[in-house]
C-alpha cells in the first residue's frame, strides 16, 4: 500500500464478548459442550417469545408498506407514539423531531462517537460496555478514558473520581452513564444522577444516557430516565427493543435528543446525527412499526413484569450460589441481566488451573493462557474445563480481575447446574 491503510483508533475495536465464541468453538470441535453466559441475547438462552406479540409481527409481515423504505428518521406514528410516552413521565420534553431511529442501538453507538472531532472526549463508565468504550476510542485515536464504578459500594459510579477526571481534562465534551449497566447489573439512584447532572452544568457538558435497559428492573427497583433529571442540560438517552421484548434480531433502537436547542454545538450534533441517517436512507422499518402495536398492547407490562421476577429470582439463586466464596466480591444486582463478580486482590495467581482431561484441550487451554490477564487465565480454564462461556472483567476497560455472567438461562435445570459448577469449578481453582 502506498499509505498506511488503518488508523491507531482501528486497534481500539476489540470485542471479547464475541471474541471468546472463537475459542469456545474450537472447543467444541474437540466434545467440550458450551454453555453460553458470554451474551446477553434473551433468546439464545431460551426464552419464549409470546404467541401475541408473535401475532402482532406476523400481522405486519403481511402489510406491503413493511417491505419499504421508511422515513429517514424512522417511521412517524412511532416517533409520535415514544414521544409521548417520554412526555408522560413529565421531565424533558420532545417531539417525534427529537427521536432518531438505528439499526440497533449499536449502530447509534457508532455513529454517535464517529462524528465528534477527535479531541473531544466522552468519558464513561469502567467496567464500561466494550461497544461505547471501543467506539469512543476509535474515534479520538487513543484509549478510553473512563470513571470508576466502585464494587465496594454497590457498583456506583465514584462520583469523586468522576468530577476530578472532568476537571482536570478539557477534552471531556460528555459524560456516558449505562443505567440500568452492563457489565454490573445495577441501578443508579437519583441522588447520583443529580450529581451527575450538576457535573455536567458546571463544566458545560453532554450526557449520553444508554436506557436500552430502562424496563428491566426487579428486586424492589426502578430506573430513573434521563429526561426526569436531565433539567435543561443537552442530553441524547438511547434506547431499544433488543433487550426488553426481547428482539435483539430486529437490529432497532433509537436515540431521544432533550433540550437539543439549549447549547449551539449540541444542536449541531443532533442534525449531523440525523443527516447522517439521511445519507444511510432509513433504518429497519418493519421492527419500528412493531413497537407502538407490542409496548401500546395490555398484556405488555404484565408479561415484562413477569419476566424481570424471573431475572430478580434468578438474582437471588446467584447470590446464594456465589456468596459463599470468600474470594469474591459480589454484588447482588437489580437490573438488566448481567452481573460481574470480582475476585478479591491477590486471590488469583499465574499458576492455578482446573482438571483437564482431554489432552488437546489442555494444549488448547496451554496456549490461550501464554502472557493474559489473572481473569482471562480463569475464564480459559473454566471454559475448557466446564463448558461454561464468561467474559473477563479486564476487557471491560478494567484494572479489576473478575468475569461478567448473564441471569438469562430459562431452563431452570440448565441454570442452576451452570452457578453451582461455576461455584465449585472457582473453589477448585483458587484452592490449586
Ligand atoms: C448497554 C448496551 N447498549 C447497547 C447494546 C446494543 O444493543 P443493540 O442490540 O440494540 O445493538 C447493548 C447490547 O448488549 C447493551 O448492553
Amino acid at each position: 500500500m502506498r499509505q498506511k491503510l488503518l488508523s491507531e483508533g482501528a486497534n481500539e475495536l476489540t470485542y471479547e464478548i464475541r471474541e471468546i465464541v472463537k475459542k469456545a468453538r474450537l472447543l467444541e470441535d474437540e466434545g467440550v459442550s458450551i454453555i453460553w453466559e458470554n451474551i446477553g441475547d434473551p433468546v439464545n438462552k431460551h426464552n419464549q417469545i409470546p404467541g401475541w406479540m408473535k401475532e402482532i409481527v406476523q400481522e405486519l409481515v403481511g402489510e406491503n408498506d413493511s417491505y419499504g423504505y421508511c422515513d429517514s428518521k424512522g417511521v412517524p406514528e412511532t416517533r409520535e407514539f415514544l414521544a409521548q410516552i417520554n412526555n408522560e413521565i413529565g421531565g424533558a420534553q420532545i417531539t417525534p423531531e427529537d427521536i432518531l431511529f438505528f439499526n440497533g442501538l449499536g449502530d447509534a453507538i457508532s455513529t454517535v462517537y464517529h462524528l465528534l472531532e477527535p479531541t473531544a472526549r466522552v468519558i464513561g463508565p469502567s467496567p464500561a460496555y466494550s461497544t461505547h468504550s471501543s467506539a469512543e476510542a476509535a474515534h479520538a485515536n487513543h484509549h478510553p478514558i473512563t470513571y470508576t464504578l466502585d464494587p465496594e459500594n454497590n457498583w456506583y459510579p465514584d462520583v469523586d473520581d468522576l468530577y476530578n477526571k472532568v476537571k482536570y481534562n478539557p477534552n471531556i465534551v460528555g459524560i456516558l452513564i449505562i443505567n440500568p449497566d452492563n457489565p454490573t447489573g445495577m441501578v443508579y439512584p437519583r441522588e447520583i444522577l443529580d450529581r451527575i447532572m450538576e457535573i455536567a452544568k458546571e463544566f458545560n457538558l453532554f450526557l449520553i444516557s444508554d436506557e436500552i435497559y430502562h424496563r428491566i428492573t426487579y428486586n424492589g427497583a426502578e430506573a430513573c430516565a434521563l429526561a426526569e433529571v436531565i433539567d435543561d442540560v443537552p442530553g441524547i438517552a438511547m434506547r431499544g427493543i433488543s433487550k426488553e421484548l426481547p428482539w435483539p434480531g430486529s437490529r432497532c433502537g433509537w436515540m431521544e435528543y432533550y433540550n437539543r436547542d439549549s447549547d449551539e454545538e449540541f444542536s449541531r450534533l443532533c442534525k449531523a446525527l440525523d443527516d447522517a441517517k439521511m445519507i444511510e436512507v432509513c433504518s429497519t422499518t418493519l421492527p419500528q412499526k412493531a413497537i407502538p402495536k407490542i409496548l401500546g398492547d395490555p398484556r405488555y407490562a404484565e408479561y415484562r413484569d413477569q419476566l424481570n421476577q424471573e431475572i430478580g429470582k434468578r438474582s437471588e439463586f446467584i447470590a446464594d450460589t456465589l456468596h459463599a466464596v470468600p474470594e469474591l466480591t459480589f454484588n447482588k444486582t437489580y437490573g438488566a441481566f448481567y452481573n460481574t463478580i470480582v475476585f478479591k486482590e491477590g486471590t488469583l495467581t499465574p499458576d492455578q488451573h482446573l482438571e483437564i482431561d482431554n489432552p488437546k484441550v489442555q494444549a488448547l487451554v496451554d496456549e490461550w493462557t501464554q502472557d493474559v490477564s489473572l481473569d482471562s487465565r480463569f475464564v480459559y480454564y473454566l471454559l475448557a474445563a466446564t463448558g461454561i462461556c464468561v467474559v473477563p472483567i479486564s476487557s471491560f476497560c478494567s484494572d479489576l480481575y473478575g468475569f461478567r455472567i448473564t441471569l438469562l438461562e430459562e431452563d431452570e435445570e440448565l441454570f442452576q447446574h451452570t452457578f453451582t459448577t461455576m461455584r465449585d469449578a472457582i473453589r477448585t481453582y483458587l484452592d490449586s
